[in-house]
C-alpha cells in the first residue's frame, strides 16, 4: 500500500497521538494492548510523528486507557450479543478488530469525515495487510459470518447520523478521547437523543475535570495540536441529574487504575502513587460508565 500522507488540525491531530502511543506498545517486549492494527497503519502514514510532541508515558497511559475501554466493550458484548456499538471520535483506532465482535453485533465507527476518509483508505476492507484481512472476517466480505461494520463521516453533534441506525437493539456507546472535546450542550443533546431511542444501553467514556482541562495546556503535545478541553466532569452525576434515565455504575479514576503504575518506570510509578492520595488527582481523569 502507498503511504498516505495526513495533514490535520485541532481535535482531528490528537488522533494521531493516540494512534502513535499504542503503535509504541506494540513494538515493546511485554506489550500491554499489543494493537499490531496501530504500528501497521502508522507504518503507512507519510508523517513525522515528532512533530506531535507525545509526552513520556504514553506508550503506557494510551494503551491502559484503550485496554480498559476494550474491556467494558466485551463485557457488554458479552452480556448483550446482539447488540450496536456506536464507537464515537473513533479515529484510526483499530478496537472493532481488537474486540472482534460475535455476528449478532452491529458496530458503527463515527468520526469526522476527513478522519473517516482517511480510515477508509488505510482499512479499505479487502485482504493485503494482516489488519486488513482481519477487518474482512470481522465484516463478513470473506463469506464467513460476521458482524456488521460501517464508518460514518460526520460530526457526532449533528445528530442527523443518528437516523441511520436502527434502534431495536441494545446499545453501547464507547466514546474513548473524544467528550472532553464536544460542547457540553450539544454533547448533552447526543447521549438524550440515544438514552430516548434505544431501548436500554451503556455509555463508556473519559472525562477530566476543569482542573485537568486547565493544566493540559502546560503540554507541548495539547499547545501543537492547540487543544482545548471544553466538557468538563467534577462531579460525574450531573449527567444523571442532566439525563435522568441515566444510572451511574462505575467511576474509576484513570491515575488509580494498578496497571498503569505496574507499567510505568518504577519513579513514575512513585510519583502515581503518590498523588493519587489527593481527591483532586484521583479526579483529574476518570473511566465513566452509565446504563440505561
Ligand atoms: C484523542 S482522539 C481519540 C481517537 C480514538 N478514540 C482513540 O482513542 O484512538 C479524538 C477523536 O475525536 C474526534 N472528534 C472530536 N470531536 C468530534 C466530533 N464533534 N465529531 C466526531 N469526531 C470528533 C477527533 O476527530 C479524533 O479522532
Amino acid at each position: 500500500m502507498a503511504r498516505e500522507h495526513v495533514e490535520l488540525t485541532g481535535d482531528k491531530q490528537t488522533l494521531l497521538v493516540t494512534l502513535y502511543g499504542k503503535a509504541l506498545d506494540s513494538r515493546a517486549a511485554q506489550p500491554i494492548l499489543g494493537d499490531t492494527y496501530a504500528r501497521d497503519v502508522v507504518d503507512h502514514l507519510d508523517y513525522d510523528f515528532s512533530r506531535l510532541h507525545v509526552p513520556r508515558g504514553a506508550e503506557v497511559s494510551l494503551p491502559v486507557r484503550a485496554k480498559h475501554f476494550d474491556n467494558w466493550t466485551r463485557e457488554f458484548l458479552a452480556s448483550h450479543p446482539r447488540a450496536t456499538v456506536l464507537h464515537l471520535g473513533c479515529g484510526l483506532d483499530s478496537r472493532v478488530l481488537r474486540v472482534d465482535p460475535e455476528p449478532g453485533v452491529r458496530w458503527y465507527d463515527v468520526d469526522y469525515p476527513e478522519v473517516i476518509e482517511l480510515r477508509r483508505r488505510l482499512y479499505p476492507g479487502r485482504a493485503g495487510s494482516a489488519a486488513n484481512a482481519n477487518l474482512d472476517r470481522t465484516i463478513g466480505s470473506d463469506g464467513t459470518a460476521a458482524a456488521s461494520y460501517e464508518m460514518i463521516g460526520s460530526s457526532v453533534t449533528d445528530l442527523r447520523w443518528l437516523d441511520q441506525i436502527p434502534t431495536g437493539e441494545p446499545v453501547i456507546v464507547v466514546a474513548e478521547g473524544l467528550v472532553e472535546y464536544l460542547r457540553p450542550d450539544a454533547g448533552l443533546e447526543l447521549f438524550r437523543l440515544i438514552t430516548e431511542r434505544f431501548p436500554s444501553g451503556a455509555l463508556v467514556f473519559d472525562a477530566c475535570s476543569k482542573l485537568f482541562a486547565r493544566m493540559i495546556r502546560l503540554f507541548p503535545a495539547a499547545r501543537t495540536a492547540d487543544v482545548h478541553l471544553s466538557w468538563t466532569f467534577d462531579d460525574p452525576r450531573d449527567l444523571v441529574r442532566a439525563i435522568p434515565r441515566l444510572e451511574l455504575v462505575e467511576d474509576v479514576s484513570f491515575l488509580a487504575l494498578p496497571e498503569l503504575a505496574a507499567r510505568l518506570p518504577r519513579a513514575r510509578a512513585a510519583m502515581l502513587r503518590f498523588l493519587t492520595h489527593f481527591r483532586w488527582a484521583r479526579r483529574s481523569i476518570r473511566h465513566l460508565r452509565y446504563r440505561f
